[in-house]
């Protein structure tokens, strides 16, 4: 007795090593395919390409910005060039800014069509840092097909809005309090949910990235923002993959070109804007799901 229990708790101790181990030999040998660029196209999705709306993104409303600070003034500069000047294809910085932005409208609700476009972007940018993110990016392609659906179902309407769809699936009982059904599509509030706990990370990472020096490590800066935001709800497993898959991350300056600034001070202006557009974003689902009780749906 004794001895199969002792050979079984040594197979499983092996088991448990060798299993992470392999997946991240499987990681590291993916990310070496990074940072591939394309050639520049300059529609996508029938959407006009990022230089056409450079104007719109620095000069929202350009009647009203005759008396800036001279810095403002600076900042918008130094975000021009760097949006104008970004040739990469495939993840580009100034159109994940303008898809968040177009998410809010003017009263403040959030559109989820616009929500998931967003994400489509985030995925570019989690997909340009090589495979390091793809245990995260591949959850996130399955959850925007769920909602994708949810919105061209023939309740589509009610899934217009992220209140709209709370609404919806609390008066119609789509949503389960207790438990998972396992043989049932998830709903729709549950789905989001992933997705916004999954927000709070990026945002907290990409503004680790804008304001840290750049000799800071990019894993250690993920690291902190899996710690502080996501870690909490995944499982054992799932924590040390992804610590371990943290350590193939690009180096602040490689992150740099990914974002398309030269320099620090580049970094800040830019990832900063953006790091406010999603935050806005994040605030007001998360009222939302404050205010429904619904921020630990299973
Ligand atoms: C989002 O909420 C946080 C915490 O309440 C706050 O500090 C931050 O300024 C808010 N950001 C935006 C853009 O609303």
């Amino acid at each position: 007795m004794a001895s199969t229990g002792l050979s079984e708790m040594r197979t499983r101790r092996i088991i448990c090593f060798v299993l992470p181990l392999s997946m991240i030999l499987l990681l590291l040998y993916l990310s070496t395919n990074k940072l591939h660029v394309q050639v520049s196209e300059c529609l996508e999705n029938g959407r006009p390409c990022v230089e056409a709306q450079i104007d719109i993104i620095i000069h929202p409303k350009k009647n009203v910005n005759t008396d800036r600070p001279s810095d403002a003034k600076e900042d918008e500069n130094i975000l021009e060039n760097a949006l104008r000047n970004c040739q990469r294809d495939g993840f580009q910085i100034g159109k994940m800014l303008m898809s968040f932005r177009s998410c809010v409208t003017e009263t403040g609700e959030i559109l989820v069509g616009e929500y998931l476009n967003a994400w489509r972007e985030l995925i570019k940018f989690m997909d340009s840092m090589g495979t390091v993110f793809i245990f995260i990016s591949s959850e996130t392609r399955t959850k925007i097909n769920i909602l994708q659906d949810y919105l061209r179902g023939k309740n589509g309407k009610s899934y217009r809005t992220i209140s709209s769809m709370v609404q919806y699936e609390l008066e119609n009982e789509v949503v389960n309090f207790k438990e998972l059904p396992p043989n049932r599509v998830p709903s729709g509030c549950r789905t989001l949910l992933r997705m916004h706990r999954a927000l709070k990370w990026l945002e907290d990472f990409l503004y680790k990235v804008g304001t840290s020096p750049k000799e800071q490590k990019t894993s250690e800066l993920c690291a902190e923002s899996y710690h502080k935001t996501l870690a909490h709800h995944h499982s054992w497993f799932i924590r040390q993959v992804a610590e371990i898959a943290f350590l193939a991350l690009p180096s602040l300056e490689e992150m740099y070109e990914v974002v398309c600034v030269k320099d620090h001070k580049e970094a800040e202006v830019v990832l900063l804007t953006t790091v406010e557009a999603i935050a806005k974003v994040y605030n007001i689902t998360q009222e939302i799901y404050t205010n429904h009780n619904m921020l630990d749906l299973p």
